[in-house]
């Protein structure tokens, strides 16, 4: 008997983040893109060690070894899409508080000028890639990675992501990156799921494959 990966539900309605993130872009992007990178990591791994294996353990194993590439994408993608859900809520848009605010405002001087500053470092990544608030060192810091890559590879443990491959974005702002950043930045931030992984202060748990019969 072995164990798969179940493509997480939503923590949400498909049309609870519009007008900023339509239905439909969400219905697609969780229903097809992040649910084929499920699949896909499901099929990669029978018969390997990293069969029922955790994915945050298949992701560090796997990190820049050339030979383990695919399962390494594919795995570092199910965990992202995972953590992009949660760090989005359709409920008003909040602002850190208590010991993040602090952290946030002593490293980028106010909330103001850290979201423009993320908004800025998202737009510049060159092709398809993640945009992170991090603690690194006990520091709050802006992280870009690219395609698949994750921050916690790196040893910094991720407080939030923005997806900023295209598929995010192009049925509701075609080419209009930008525009996307800064009404997720502004509307869409769970703020509460941020200063939670701040307390535990190490990686977020995605869901572990499950039994099937
Ligand atoms: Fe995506």
């Amino acid at each position: 008997m072995s164990k798969r990966f179940v493509l997480p539900r939503l923590p949400y309605g498909e049309d609870a983040l519009a007008p900023v993130i339509s239905a439909q872009t969400l219905s697609f992007h969780h229903g097809k893109h992040h649910k084929t990178y499920v699949d896909t990591l499901n099929n990669l791994v029978v018969d390997t060690e990293f069969e029922d294996e955790a994915l945050e353990l298949i992701i560090t194993a796997t990190a820049g070894k050339a030979d383990r590439a695919a399962i390494f994408n594919n795995a570092a993608q199910a965990w992202n899409h995972t953590f992009y859900w949660n760090s989005l809520t359709p409920k008003a848009p909040s602002q850190p508080k208590g010991e993040l605010a602090d952290k946030i405002g002593g490293a980028f001087g106010s909330f103001d000028s850290f979201k423009k500053e993320w908004c800025r470092a998202a737009a510049s990544i060159f092709g398809s890639g993640w945009a992170w608030l991090v603690v690194d060192n006990d520091e709050v810091k802006i992280a870009k990675t690219r395609n698949a890559e994750v921050p916690f590879t790196k040893g910094q443990v991720p407080l939030l992501t923005i997806d900023v491959w295209e598929h995010a974005y192009y049925l509701d702002y075609q080419n209009r990156r930008a525009d996307y950043l800064k009404a997720v930045i502004d509307k869409l931030l769970n703020w509460e799921f941020a200063a939670a992984n701040l307390e535990k202060g190490e990686v977020y748990h995605a869901p572990a494959p499950v039994e099937v019969h």
